[in-house]
């Protein structure tokens, strides 16, 4: 559960730019990708190959990662499920924001609870999120182990490391799904692409109403 605001006296402020304004400027549609998995699916490597896909498509994109975000803002938080519940609440928000400025955001965190992944869905309006199972199984991500983290959760070196000691809540529906252990990374970033083609999201706003 998160904590009640103690935010009072508060009034959003606007302006005169509109964030069609900034879609039609930039041609595109502001969205997030939330790429969901086990540590080591290969959520950033296909984050960042579908990065340059976009952006040498003339798109304004960019990837948000879990462990970046970790190392600032989301710098207090550890592992605990009530940790990574506001580790995904903060990123929710920030994600939000960026998807408001027109960018296709593509998110990349393990979110291992449904809930989490959830509100984020709503954080940003369903219409304007996918999510997107990085779906590899455990024995997979163990075998690649890139940053030799299951290893070390093996040797009780690492508690409460999703897969092993602390759960994934896989989804249930997810609008992508991309199967990793079989799928090369270029075929698995083209499965998204067209996701997000299809939904609209590349092409430029047509009318203020019709947003998707
Ligand atoms: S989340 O569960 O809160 O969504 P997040 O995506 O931000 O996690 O961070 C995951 C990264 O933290 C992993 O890629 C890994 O490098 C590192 N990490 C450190 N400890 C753990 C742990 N106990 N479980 C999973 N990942 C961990």
């Amino acid at each position: 559960m998160s904590k009640p605001s103690r935010s009072t006296n508060i009034s959003r402020s606007t302006g005169r730019v509109s964030r069609i304004d900034r879609e039609r400027l930039l041609g595109q549609q502001g969205c997030v990708a939330w790429l969901t998995g086990l540590s080591g699916s290969g959520k950033s490597t296909l984050a960042h190959h579908l990065e340059s896909l976009l952006l040498d498509q003339g798109h304004l994109v960019y990837v948000f990662d879990g462990d970046n975000l970790r190392h600032g803002l989301c710098g207090d938080l550890g592992f605990s499920a009530e940790d990574r519940t506001e580790n995904i609440r903060r990123a929710g928000e920030v994600a939000a924001l960026l998807a408001d400025t027109g960018a296709i955001v593509l998110c990349s965190f393990i979110s291992p609870y449904r809930a989490d992944r959830e509100r984020v869905r709503k954080t940003v309006g369903d219409g304007r999120f996918l999510e997107v199972h990085v779906d590899a199984s455990v024995a997979v991500c163990e075998q690649r182990d890139p940053k030799g983290l299951y290893k070390k959760a093996r040797q009780g070196l690492i508690p409460e490391f999703t897969g092993i000691d602390a759960p994934y809540e896989a989804p249930i529906d997810p609008e992508v799904r991309v199967d990793t252990g079989t799928l090369g990374i270029a075929e698995a970033a083209q499965q998204i692409h067209h996701r997000l083609s299809v939904r609209g999201f590349l092409s430029p706003p047509t009318t203020p109403e019709t947003a998707p």
